[in-house]
């Protein structure tokens, strides 16, 4: 347990759609060295993909569709209830969809990770890969950073950075960045699993050092 009262070795995952992310997380931790458990999978669609995956690897489900809400903060308000129901001390955000409210990231404040696919702080938002191609960047990536009440705006710990080739389509790009994304999570959310990566004052904190810049990950040169 952490002084907070909650274990940061139970991990619940959000998503959308194909959940490759959470797979990663799956596999990370059927491997056994991995110190966190996903305990919970929590959609806002009922035919995502990942959903499988989770009932797969015998994890709970949970499907929470924005239509069954009167408003973001009744939706926000459920979604913050399950989780707590659940115990968990992480919240991963894995390619979920949505935008969550200002009072729904404070009250897991330290607490969530997003994988977002840009080197931060180019590109937040979507059709990032279009976007890095549209500009003429010579790098992409991606970047694991905790949640706060700005989109994609939160305190980065880890990126990944591929070389932009002539001949890269938003496609390529995708794959190569997602190979990324898929070693990048598992590292920080098992750093935040083992009690060795939390937020102090808006900067990440590893083993006690403050990550002034985020940790680099190079993918093939
Ligand atoms: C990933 O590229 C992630 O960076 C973005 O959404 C995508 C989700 O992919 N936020 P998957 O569902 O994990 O396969």
């Amino acid at each position: 347990m952490s002084g907070g009262g909650y274990d940061p070795r139970r991990v619940a995952v959000l998503i959308s759609g194909f959940g490759s992310n959470l797979q990663a997380l799956l596999d990370a931790a059927k491997g056994g060295e991995w110190p966190g458990q996903v305990c919970l999978v929590v959609s806002d669609q009922a035919q995502a993909y990942g959903l499988e995956r989770a009932r797969r690897a015998g994890v709970a489900t949970v499907t929470l569709a924005a239509a069954d809400f009167p408003d973001r903060s009744a939706y926000d308000a459920a979604l913050g209830d399950t989780l707590e129901a659940h115990n968990v001390g992480l919240i991963v955000l894995a390619g979920f969809m949505r935008i969550l409210g200002e009072a729904c990231v404070n009250r897991f404040a330290g607490r969530m990770l997003n994988v977002h696919p840009s080197l931060l702080p180019r590109f937040r938002g979507l059709r990032t890969h279009e976007r890095v191609l549209e500009a003429g960047d010579p790098h992409h990536g991606a970047t694991v950073h905790f949640v706060t009440a700005e989109l994609d705006g939160g305190p980065r710990i880890i990126q990944y950075r591929i070389p932009v080739r002539a001949d890269d389509t938003p496609e390529s790009l995708s794959a190569r960045v997602q190979e990324g994304e898929h070693i990048i999570l598992p590292r920080a959310a098992g750093w935040f699993a083992a009690g060795r990566l939390t937020m102090n004052r808006d900067i990440p904190q590893l083993d006690g050092q403050p990550l002034t810049k985020p940790l680099v990950v190079k993918g093939e040169e």
